[in-house]
């Protein structure tokens, strides 16, 4: 499977908790989650979404999926017994149950804001296999069960192009660009890590970029309704 995060994986962690407020977001998706307790994470990375969301409510059911085995081993030392690990991608998606809800928290797929406009940034490049992907949510959903894609501010946020801080002297850089390839947009993120002026580490990522437009067709396919936008911080798609 593709792993675009290998390079990172040991800085993923301190990265992203300088970036991202996890508590906040966990206690969006709670309120939005309300009552239902079988949930899925689509590319759960090392498990801090699923960690903040069992602070909020220890009784969540949690089953993550993910194509990285070095993240999904950081989130098994994370959360251990508390919660149902696969390796395996969406676009494949086969493990026998039904959620109430399942989310991508910058996960498979992200929305993202490109030139004032919402675009889906997916890891997975292919139509066929997004299609594939957003159907075999569908299967795993119970009628009525809710699909939550949340935006990601990763391509334009105010750190990108901007030395940050880590911890052992090291310092990141990110550069996001796009481009064009063969006839289909990309977003190209260049993470790029330090350690006394050497560059230690570098990882570039890819995600194919669709229209809003382009994925609400491809979701209804799948049998998806959009049901709720908070512009900037999620969509949510109700299964038929
Ligand atoms: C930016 S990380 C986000 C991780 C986590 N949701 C978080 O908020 O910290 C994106 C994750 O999606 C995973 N991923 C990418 N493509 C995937 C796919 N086709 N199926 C499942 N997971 C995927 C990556 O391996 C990575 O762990």
């Amino acid at each position: 499977m593709n792993d675009q995060y290998q390079g990172v994986a040991k800085f993923y962690d301190k990265l992203v908790k300088k970036n991202v407020n996890y508590y906040e977001i966990a206690t969006e998706f709670a309120q939005i989650i309300g009552e239902a307790r079988d949930l899925l994470e689509i590319g759960i990375g090392t498990g801090l979404v699923v960690e903040n969301l069992l602070q909020i409510e220890p009784n969540y059911r949690i089953t993550g999926i993910d194509t990285s085995e070095s993240f999904l081993e950081e989130a098994q030392k994370r959360l251990g017994q508390k919660v149902d690990l696969h390796y395996q991608s969406v676009s494949e998606l086969d493990i026998g149950k039904k959620f109430d809800v399942a989310y991508s928290r910058g996960g498979a797929w992200t929305f993202v804001n490109y030139e004032s406009e919402t675009m889906l940034a997916s890891h997975i490049f292919s139509s066929v296999d997004i299609q594939k992907s957003f159907d075999c949510v569908a299967k795993h959903l119970q009628a009525g069960g809710r699909l939550i894609i949340s935006f990601s501010n990763a391509y334009t946020d105010t750190y990108t192009d901007k030395v940050i801080e880590l911890d052992n002297c090291i310092v990141h850089k990110k550069i996001a660009t796009t481009q064009l390839i063969e006839n289909e947009l990309y977003a190209i993120l260049d993470y790029l890590f330090y350690q006394n002026d050497e560059l230690v580490t570098q990882q570039t990522l890819k995600l194919k970029l669709l229209s809003h437009q382009t994925c609400t067709m491809m979701l209804e396919k799948a049998g998806f309704i959009e049901k709720d936008i908070n512009p900037g911080k999620y969509y949510i798609y109700l299964k038929n």
